[in-house]
Order: C-alpha cells, then structure tokens, then sequence
C-alpha cells in the first residue's frame, strides 16, 4: 500500500462467483466498483466460500471464479490498485467467522429477510447451520480488511446491518490494547441500478432465471437475446401507442442510451417508433457500450495463468492484512 492510500477509506465489495457475469451485475456493482478505485482503498472479494451455503457442486467453483476476476478486469478494476482475492485462500475468514458466531443469536439470524426469502423461493428443507452463518461470514469477509464502506443492491444491506451489530457487539465486549475499537461500523453504499431488470420483465437478472445479457455477449447474440425481451403488451405492431414506463427496453435505454431517450420515449407513445427497431438500436447501444470490455476480456482469456497469477498476488495482499487483523483480535481476546 503506498502513503496515499493510507489515509484513504476502505471498501470491501465482494461478490459469489456465478461464472460470467451479466450487464446487470455491470449497471448494478461493477460500473461502481471502477468508479470508487479512485477516492477510496478497494478491496474486491470472491465469496467463494459463500456459495457452498446454496449449492454443494463446486466442479465450477475455481472456472466461474476466473471468468468472474476475468470481467472485473475487463471492466476497470486494476488489480495492482484493489486487490482481488479469493474468500478460501485467506484462512482468516473462518476464524474470524467463528469467533463473530458467538456474538449473535440464532434468533437474530433467523431474521434475515434474504434468508426468508430464499428459504421461500429455493423451497429448502432444512436450512444448513453454514447457511444461517451467511451473513456471520459476511461480516468477517467486511471486518477482516476494516472496512468502512460496503457498496452494495437493496437486497444486501440487512447483511450489512448484521455487521454493523456484530463490529459493535465485539468492539465493547473487546477494546484493543489501547482502548479504541478494533473494528469500523460499516455503511452500504447503495448503488443507483441495483436491479437492471430481466429480459423477461423479472425484477432482477439473473444467471438462474436464464433471463440476462453478459458482458461478454456479441452484438448478434444481444439482438437474439432482445428480441424476446418483455415490452408493453398493449403494443403490438408499430403504429401502436405504447407506454415506455412499463417497458423494460426502455429501461436498457434509460442505462445504455440516455442521449436518444427523449426520442424514444416520443417515437414509442407516438406510434412511430415499433419495439422491433427500438430493440435492433438498444442491442446495439449495449454491443457498443461493452465492445472495450469485451476485446480485453478476450486478451485476458488468452491467459489464464495471468489471472491465476492476479489473484494469488492479492492474496499475498490480503493475507497480510487479514492476519494482522487477526493478531489484533488474539490480543483484544486475551487468546494470546
Ligand atoms: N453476499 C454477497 C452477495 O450475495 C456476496 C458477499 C460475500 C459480499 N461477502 C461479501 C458482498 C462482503 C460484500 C461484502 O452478493
């Protein structure tokens, strides 16, 4: 870490891999995360751990990994810069995670409206000790690099309150050795495109709804993709009026093409614009919007012991962090 970066404040932003990711992940983490590099010290996680609580096949765990650093590479994160590391290469984080499961209920956690929600949607039957422990890992993945800013969806931020009270809980039970908190209470940040909505009109795009756009999409695979997207039923051939505001083209328009948004907001209450040429322009807006991203995801594809060789170099970052952290933590708790 150079001087600069010394008085700067830090985020952790983290994801699960899920493999390539999708323009939704771009509008609604990623775009941010290349922003923030600049003002802020970034630490940039692959919760690989973390998808073990929904799904025991890891046979893609370490491809969908690579393919995850590969975009966020490709997209601006500079690795030199934010350090990029896998969650199971740092043994700190489940130490750190259970030491912070003694600090919070079962009850607690059996509040978590996103632990409710997958229990409804994902239809478990029976609930894994590790899967309620989410966000216990969570706030060891935050606390362990001291982060001050979580940038994160909507859907997140109970996780981020779950560490908020746990940095709390164990920042008065556990003064360092000069009295002040070992831990920050950390913020979310909130980004504005949290949920890009799917092309089947489903409130979110995701990898398991087989409703998204990837990054790594060619412009002819986007126009195939587009043309099933969800518009306004009430328009059905050119010359129909349409309403934009339940169209979510238009929302694709209102991220990738805010230059011809008045125009398309015009043509499509008119009549004049039909959804077919309205769905050919935003393909191509978005081909065009990722086109960089695209050519340097396929130099970095070329090498994957590259990537391999990126992740391992911020391990060796974080692992220095991490650990000192730890000894931080052994002494508050008298552990030795
Ligand atoms: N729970 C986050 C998600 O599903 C992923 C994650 C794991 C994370 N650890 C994190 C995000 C730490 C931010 C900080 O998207």
């Amino acid at each position: 870490m150079t001087d600069d970066n010394k008085n700067k404040k830090i985020i952790l932003s983290g994801m699960r891999p899920t493999g390539k990711l999708h323009i939704g992940h771009y509008a609604g983490a990623l775009e941010n995360w290349v922003a923030l590099q600049k003002d802020y010290q970034n630490y940039h996680l692959i919760a690989d751990y973390h998808t073990l609580t929904t799904s025991l096949d890891t046979s893609k765990v370490y491809e969908d990994s690579i393919d995850m650093a590969i975009d966020w590479i490709a997209s601006g994160i500079d690795p030199d810069k934010s350090p990029i590391f896998r969650q199971s290469k740092i043994k700190e984080h489940t130490e750190l995670f259970l030491l912070f499961s003694m600090l919070i209920t079962k009850a607690r956690l059996e509040k978590n409206p996103t632990l409710k929600e997958q229990i409804r949607d994902m239809n478990l039957q029976g609930l894994t000790y590790g899967h309620l422990g989410y966000p216990v890992l969570q706030a060891a993945d935050i606390l362990l690099y001291k982060g001050d800013i979580v940038p994160v969806g909507e859907d997140q931020v109970p996780h981020v309150e779950i560490t908020r009270q746990i940095a709390g809980v164990f920042n008065d039970r556990f003064p360092g050795a000069d009295g002040k908190a070992i831990f920050p209470i950390p913020e979310p940040k909130i980004t504005k495109f949290a949920r890009l909505p799917g092309l089947d009109g489903k409130t979110k795009m995701s990898k398991s709804l087989d409703n998204t756009i990837l990054i790594s999409d060619e412009e002819d695979q986007i126009k195939t993709k587009i043309k099933k997207a969800f518009t306004d039923p009430g328009k059905l051939r050119k010359g129909d009026k349409g309403n934009p505001d339940i169209c979510l083209v238009y929302t694709y328009h209102n991220k990738f093409n805010k230059d011809e948004l008045p125009e398309i907001r015009e043509g499509c209450t008119s009549g004049t614009l039909g959804c077919f040429d309205c769905k050919m322009n935003i393909a191509s807006k978005i081909s065009s919007f990722f086109s960089g991203v695209r050519e340097k995801r396929m130099e970095l594809e070329k090498k994957p012991e590259r990537i391999l060789e990126i992740l391992t170099e911020g391990e060796i970052k974080a692992k220095d962090i991490a650990s000192r952290t730890m000894s931080e933590v052994h002494n508050a708790m008298n552990l030795g």
